[in-house]
């Protein structure tokens, strides 16, 4: 009798409703042909608008997110960062791990894989044979959205002791991975800020919530501003504006052209040497910062941050973001020094002139990597915003960001999800022997197989005869 080698090609968690894990699997006794019902993935949405929503922490200068991870969940804040592409829970294998209270994780968790029973550490056999590129994987769980088997880098948390969440546009970041795992339908975000109140900002995946900002969003492409071939997501701004306790008003125009990198993780912003020195000769900031023979930070008496009164406007277009003087001091000597938070990117072995925290967070942000365009706004006041109504639009595949006026591209290659190529990343395919009439029928699976088969994470089961 011949036998007929068929590859179950398992399409990861399309679905996280266990409802729809059901009627799919009812369906597939029908054997479907391959890939041809690849859209049902949508008929499994739960929302009308794919995104997923998560509050954020601004914490010692960073953005912060609150998701939990694993299964039971346990909760983990992780450190936003705009130039990282994986997600990395500091992890410990020792049950009685406690953090003392002067570190980061007593406030913001730690992640221990053996609690988990949805963590997954792959042999390199297993990795191989399912196709992927990861070793460990968990459910990283955003309020009632799971995106299961999400790949992880697991640092020990003795060498570091905060998890990070990477944002950037290579494809094995986390707004690409919820759109492997169908949650969203685009890798975009909003990251919508606190206008410097530290109540309520937070992080809107595949979607924008047009009640928050004044609109429209202001556009900007960063498709070519790249770093080793990724491009980093960068706005261009036209000045500094400086108001001093003293009414006195002036602008420090900035070079056209000078990409701003958007940061999440640090307070200093680097700006064109040209535009900075003007600005410190008139606020008296020396460059006595020593770094080398020939780098100086600019640096100033920390006194000042009491005695004196100034605010700075990064002034795009017609939006101004402006930020107190007092919130751009950063410890620096014994002293009584302080770095300032404005530097000049030539003092600090930048690439890219970067636009720290306390001006981002001034800003409602819209990043979509399908077009590789960046939106932003000035954040509507707590008492204009529109409470209750539903004001989250998908940002969708489109060429252009809803609410938003920009120089779009006439066409975008949409980020195409992992598990329809049935090639990449989370597609994993085994191969199972089986013989019998017409039909195609599973025998059996491998061990990594079974392991996969449990609630939540098979969200359809494609039978392809080879
Ligand atoms: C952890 O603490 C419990 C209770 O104190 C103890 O029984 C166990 O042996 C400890 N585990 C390790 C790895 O030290
Ligand atoms: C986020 O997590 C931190 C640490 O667990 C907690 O203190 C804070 O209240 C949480 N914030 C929100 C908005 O959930
Ligand atoms: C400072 O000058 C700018 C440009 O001349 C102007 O738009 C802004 O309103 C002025 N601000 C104040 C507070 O005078
Ligand atoms: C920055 O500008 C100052 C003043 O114009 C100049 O003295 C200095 O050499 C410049 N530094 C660099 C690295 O270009
Ligand atoms: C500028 O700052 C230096 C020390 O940082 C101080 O000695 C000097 O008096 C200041 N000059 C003015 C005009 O404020
Ligand atoms: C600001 O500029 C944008 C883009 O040029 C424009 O669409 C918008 O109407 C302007 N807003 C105001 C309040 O002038
Ligand atoms: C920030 O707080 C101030 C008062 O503390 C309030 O007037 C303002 O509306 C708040 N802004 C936002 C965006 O919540
Ligand atoms: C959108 O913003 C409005 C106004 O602040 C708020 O009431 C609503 O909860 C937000 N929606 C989401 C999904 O964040
Ligand atoms: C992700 O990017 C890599 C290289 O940049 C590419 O080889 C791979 O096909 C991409 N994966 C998907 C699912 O687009």
């Amino acid at each position: 009798m011949p036998s007929v080698t068929s590859h179950l090609v398992i399409a990861l968690a399309l679905s996280t409703s266990s409802n729809a894990l059901l009627s799919q699997r009812d369906d597939s006794t029908a054997v479907p042909s391959p890939f041809d019902n690849l859209e049902d993935v949508h008929v499994f949405k739960r929302d009308s608008s794919k995104t997923a929503e998560a509050p954020l922490v601004i914490y010692g200068d960073s953005y912060w997110m609150n998701a939990s991870i694993g299964t039971p969940p346990q909760s983990l804040s992780f450190l936003l960062d705009l130039t990282r592409s994986r997600i990395e829970p500091a992890y410990t294998l020792d049950e009685n791990y406690t953090c003392s209270d002067d570190e980061l994780c007593s406030e913001f968790g730690f992640y221990k894989p053996t609690d988990s029973s949805t963590y997954q550490h792959l042999t390199y056999t297993q990795r191989h044979d399912a196709g992927v590129d990861y070793t460990y994987s968990d459910t990283i769980t955003l309020g009632d959205h799971a995106a299961d088997q999400a790949p992880l880098d697991i640092p020990s948390i003795k060498t570091q002791a905060d998890s990070s969440l990477g944002l950037s546009s290579v494809n094995t970041s986390f707004p690409y991975i919820l759109v492997d795992r169908g949650l969203t339908t685009s890798p975009s975000f909003s990251l919508i800020g606190d206008n410097g109140n530290t109540t309520t900002p937070s992080i809107i995946f595949g979607g924008i919530n047009t009640s928050k900002f004044n609109g429209p969003l202001q556009a900007f492409s960063f498709a070519d501003h790249t770093i080793t071939n990724n491009p980093f997501v960068t706005l261009e701004a036209d000045s500094l504006q400086l108001l001093t306790n003293t009414n006195d008003n002036s602008t420090y125009p900035i070079p056209s052209s000078t990409p701003i990198m958007l940061r999440t993780d640090e307070l200093i912003t680097y700006l064109p040497n040209s535009t900075v020195q003007s600005l410190y000769n008139d606020l008296n900031i020396t460059t006595d910062g020593v770094i080398s023979s020939s780098r100086f930070y600019g640096v100033l008496p920390c006194s000042r941050q009491e005695s004196e009164f100034h605010t700075f406007s990064l002034v795009i277009g017609n939006m101004t973001f402006s930020v107190g003087w007092d919130e751009l001091f950063v410890p620096w000597t014994r002293d009584g020094l302080c770095k300032f938070g404005i530097q000049a990117q030539e003092s600090d072995y930048k690439t890219h002139a970067e636009l720290g925290v306390p001006f981002v967070r001034r800003m409602y942000v819209a990043v979509d990597y399908n077009n590789q365009f960046v939106g932003v706004a000035t954040l509507k006041d707590d008492d204009d915003q529109d409470e209750g109504e539903d004001e989250v639009v998908e940002i969708g595949t489109g060429t252009a960001l809803p609410s938003a006026v920009g120089d779009w591209p006439a066409s975008v290659t949409a980020y195409t999800p992992a598990a329809s190529t049935g090639t990449a990343a989370a597609t994993l395919t085994f191969t199972t022997a089986t013989s019998s009439g017409g039909g195609v029928v599973p025998t059996g699976l491998s061990e990594l197989g079974r392991a996969l088969l449990v609630p939540g994470v098979l969200g359809m089961a494609v039978l392809q005869a080879v």
